[in-house]
């Protein structure tokens, strides 16, 4: 039997993100066993579906630190319990320390709301929105130490429609990542995708630019 990589997914909320892995581990779809949901937040509907799922958890609350180092140092104490070969952020609300990134070295995946190297940060659908934009979507990319600018798998966009509210923008973003999160993490566990010398591999290339795909 193929061995599965083994997947700790993080998040801090709802985890709709951590559903649509959840659904594609389940249809068999992805070289993935998912070992740990892990929550900074106790109340994360998240943790529900994971239970849901029965999927181990594990929560610790960063205001029980007294720093981000203090917090990072105790969260991969927790998570080396499961000996994860792959970290999954999915809605994950900490920016994570160094030492953390260091730890999980090319190993960590996260997806933000927009087509990197545009709109990092926050409230990105009303920027998007507010330049007048064509095009907006999401990015699956390796974290590395600077916050949304490690290198990118795969991108999955759209047209913004006219009139479009960030809401509703949010909403079929939102859809994309459902597709391109387990995807792109099915990529990396089955080895299509790595991380080496601080590229994205594709197919045993360096990527220079992501795979795009439209929806
Ligand atoms: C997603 O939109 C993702 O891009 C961002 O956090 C959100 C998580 O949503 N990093 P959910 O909890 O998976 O629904």
């Amino acid at each position: 039997m193929v061995r599965r990589c083994k997947t700790a997914i993080l998040i801090s909320g709802s985890g709709t993100n951590l559903q649509a892995l959840i659904d594609a581990v389940g249809r068999g779809d992805l070289a993935l066993e998912l070992c740990v949901v892990f929550s900074n937040n106790p109340n994360a509907f998240g943790l529900e579906r994971a239970e849901k799922a029965g999927i181990p958890t594990a929560c610790i609350q960063h205001r029980d630190y007294p720093d981000r180092e203090s917090f990072d140092d105790a969260v991969i104490a927790e998570l080396d319990q499961f000996e994860p070969d792959l970290l999954v952020l999915a809605g994950f609300m900490r920016i994570l320390s160094n030492r953390f990134v260091k730890h999980y070295k090319g190993r960590i995946l996260n997806i933000h709301p927009a087509l990197l190297p545009n709109y990092p940060g926050l409230n990105t659908h009303q920027r998007v929105i507010d330049a007048g934009d064509e095009w907006h979507g999401s990015t699956v990319h390796f974290v590395t130490e600077k916050l949304d600018a490690g290198p990118r798998i795969l991108q999955g966009r759209l047209k913004v429609k006219p009139g479009e509210t960030a809401e509703q923008l949010a909403l079929r973003v939102q859809a994309v990542e459902h597709h391109i999160y387990p995807q792109a993490a099915g990529w990396v566990g089955s080895g299509k995708v790595e991380f080496r010398d601080g590229h994205c591999w594709v197919d045993g290339k360096q990527a220079q630019e992501p795979v795009v795909q439209s929806f």
